[in-house]
């Protein structure tokens, strides 16, 4: 059966776009319900709009506290009664509350090869310690930033002329590609979390996560 979406994000939404074309092409077997953003000027709500997904707004400048605005975030996201929580994007620290009720049931993606390197300026830590490989996780939300169970890992090299605009290009397009993956193979109910730990095809996966290789 077609799972319903519902995608978060802040900024320019290129993964939200890989991901609405891997729909549209039939790549997945869900449909995305509705895109919220915190900030009204992303990017990725005009891509929304454009293919006619419901494009909410909900800053959280308006709210008194953190708690507060995941409460009327949960409030506006649960009427589209969601299978699957996508983060793509979504640059804010969530309340243990929000983390909880979607628990199992709400993915990330981060820029950089997890466990290392959780947080910002990913890909300048990565070249700063000299690291000759980078890469993006994607993983379910847990309470510990950035700290999830991994589901799937993409790589890079790193160049000596890498600097970290140039990394986060390459990042970008391996993150288009298994993030619609990673979705798809939730919707499909072929990639699950259970209390064995991240199962893909039946068989537990290594604490890696999936090693996605382009062919
Ligand atoms: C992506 O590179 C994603 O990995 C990163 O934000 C970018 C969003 O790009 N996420 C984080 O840093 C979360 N900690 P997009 O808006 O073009 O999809």
């Amino acid at each position: 059966m077609s799972k319903r979406i519902v995608v978060l994000i802040s900024g320019s939404g290129s993964n939200l776009q890989a991901i609405m074309d891997a729909v549209d092409a039939g790549q997945i077997s869900g449909q995305i319900e509705a895109v919220l953003s915190n900030k009204a000027d992303a990017y990725g709500l005009e891509r929304a709009r454009r293919s006619d997904i419901p494009a909410l707004v909900l800053n959280h400048k308006d709210f008194e506290s953190r708690e507060l605005f995941d409460l009327a975030m949960i409030e506006k996201i649960d009427q589209y009664k969601p299978d699957l929580i996508v983060l793509a994007g979504f640059m804010r620290i969530l309340s243990a509350h929000f983390v909880r009720h979607y628990r199992g049931r709400m993915i990330n993606i981060h820029p950089s090869l997890l466990p290392k390197y959780k947080g910002l300026h990913t890909h300048q830590r990565a070249i700063d310690a000299g690291d000759l490989e980078h890469g993006c996780t994607v993983h379910f939300v847990t309470e510990e930033l950035d700290g999830g169970p991994l589901a799937v890992q993409g790589k890079v090299s790193i160049d000596p002329d890498d600097s970290a605009e140039s990394l986060q290009g390459k990042i970008h397009k391996i993150e288009h590609k298994i993030y619609p993956l990673a979705v798809e193979w939730i919707c499909s109910e072929r990639l699950k979390w259970t209390p064995d730990g991240i199962i893909l095809d039946n068989k537990p996966l290594a604490l890696q996560g999936y090693q996605f290789h382009q062919e």
